[in-house]
């Protein structure tokens, strides 16, 4: 306890959450982004056929020697005809021969830097104002003395796919996870045997509670120190209805959230976060209302044949219902959750006349603007009993999906709880003495 408890005990609640100092001590820290939060490099080869004149292969016009070009983030996405190019190369297929996803024909792709946070910062480096993604976060991290390539590392991935219940391959995520799990014994290495905090956004928390479950309990002892999940959506969430039977531009100005809806459909990630049952369990509770029939948690494949996509229904029945009605299975590694509460997040989506073509009405409920707050609570009411399981749960009053990830406030309770877990004050002792 380095000779701290004493003090604790006059402070108030307030100044004691920010009250692990900065220390040299680090532990090294992996960030992993979520969806869309790092980025994509493509090639076209022989195989690929453009859907029309725009798509041909002079688009873009900026390319490597040897063909690869940033696919995942490209301003020029914004102008229509570009925009469904850009559909069209993102596009997953379900191969069911080989039971996974694979790309669209034609179109290579790879994950630029694995290893380090470079292709996270921002979307598009050119671009930095409007693209910046994890780079305010990075700032706080260097401010208590963490350096890129030393103590700091990143883990992006290619967030189109996803993982698979047991027994069903998926080659590009588990790839992914392998990857990673060596990132976290380098990493591990390099600082003298010290075992790493992982600190994630959105669906990268879904990852890294696949990759401890998926590897021994002795070897998540011997290299996770901390999970530190920031608005992870562990029980998917609303929107992602709509996003299924609407299109949504992602917060990019697209006219037209229809052009890129048939490639959003198409994202095995995009299954995974729809609600799951097993946390929206409230059987008659509608989350979806349309005008010939209503939809909750338990009817997503019905939902998918009356939106008109009724080739997803194999593979989320398949690969991905029994991944999500899995217990959660408590890693046993510390975890700490960090949420934003209090924004205006899609509860209920009624549909009109129009069908699905239509944006619905949206009934809006807690939660951070994004995930609903019985989805950012799941593990907190799945392990609330678990002790084996430490899980502490912050809440960051009006801080929105991704404004986490810069709004001052919402940096300083992250970097608290990073000084904490570097300065081994235990934070249950330190609530414990108020
Ligand atoms: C881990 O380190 C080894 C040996 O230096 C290197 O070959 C490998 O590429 C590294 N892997 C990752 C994921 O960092
Ligand atoms: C609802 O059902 C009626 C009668 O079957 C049909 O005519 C109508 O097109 C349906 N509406 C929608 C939005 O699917
Ligand atoms: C906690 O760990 C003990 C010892 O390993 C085990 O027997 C017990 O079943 C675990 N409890 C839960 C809720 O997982």
């Amino acid at each position: 306890m380095k000779g701290l408890s004493l003090n604790f005990a006059v402070l108030s609640t307030a100044i004691m959450l920010y009250m692990c100092q900065a220390t040299t001590h680090l532990h090294p820290l992996i960030l992993i982004p979520g969806s869309g939060g790092n980025q994509l490099e493509a090639r076209l080869t022989a195989e690929y056929k453009p859907s029309n004149w725009f798509c041909n292969r002079w688009y873009p016009l900026k390319k490597e020697t040897d063909g690869w070009f940033r696919l995942w983030f490209d301003p020029s996405i914004i102008l229509s005809p570009f925009t469904k190019c850009f559909a069209d190369r993102m596009m997953l297929y379900y191969d069911l021969d080989i039971d996974d996803y694979k790309n669209a024909p034609g179109v290579e792709t790879r994950v630029p830097n694995f290893g380090s946070i470079e292709s996270l910062l921002y979307l598009d480096p050119h671009l930095k104002h409007i693209t910046a993604y994890m780079e305010p976060l990075v700032k706080s991290l260097e401010k208590i003395g963490y350096v890129e390539g030393e103590s700091l590392f990143g883990a992006p991935y290619d967030f189109r796919y996803g993982l698979a219940a047991e027994g069903h391959p998926s080659a590009v995520g588990s790839n992914f996870l392998n990857d990673f799990k060596h990132l976290v014994e380098n990493a591990s290495t390099l600082n003298g045997g010290k075992p790493v905090v992982l600190l994630s956004h959105s669906l990268g928390g879904l990852f890294v509670l696949q990759l401890l479950n998926r590897n021994s309990i002795s070897w998540r002892q011997k290299y996770v120190k901390h999970f530190i999940a920031l608005s992870a959506p562990w029980g998917g969430t609303v929107q992602q209805m709509l996003t299924f039977a609407s299109g949504n531009t992602l917060g990019v100005p697209l006219a037209n959230p229809l052009i890129v809806r048939n490639e959003q459909r198409s994202s095995e990630s995009n299954l995974w976060l729809l609600p799951s049952p097993k946390v929206f369990s409230q059987k008659n509770k509608p989350l979806v209302i349309a005008q010939n029939a209503s939809y909750s948690a338990y009817d997503i494949a019905q939902f998918f044949e009356d939106i008109g996509s009724p080739e997803r229904v194999y593979p989320y029945k398949s690969r991905i219902l029994p991944l999500v009605l899995q217990n959660f299975v408590a890693p046993e590694v510390p975890i700490t959750c960090i949420i934003g509460s209090g924004v205006e997040t899609p509860d209920a989506l009624f549909y009109g006349e129009c069908g699905f073509d239509e944006q619905p009405e949206v009934v809006y409920g807690d939660g951070d603007g994004t995930v609903n707050m019985v989805s950012l609570l799941a593990l907190e009411m799945e392990w609330g009993d678990n002790r084996n399981q430490t899980l502490k749960v912050i809440k960051v009053p009006g801080v929105s999906h991704t404004s986490i990830l810069q709004d001052g406030q919402a940096l300083e309770h992250i970097v608290g709880e990073i000084n904490c877990i570097n300065s081994e004050v235990s934070p249950l002792f330190v609530f414990s003495s108020q």
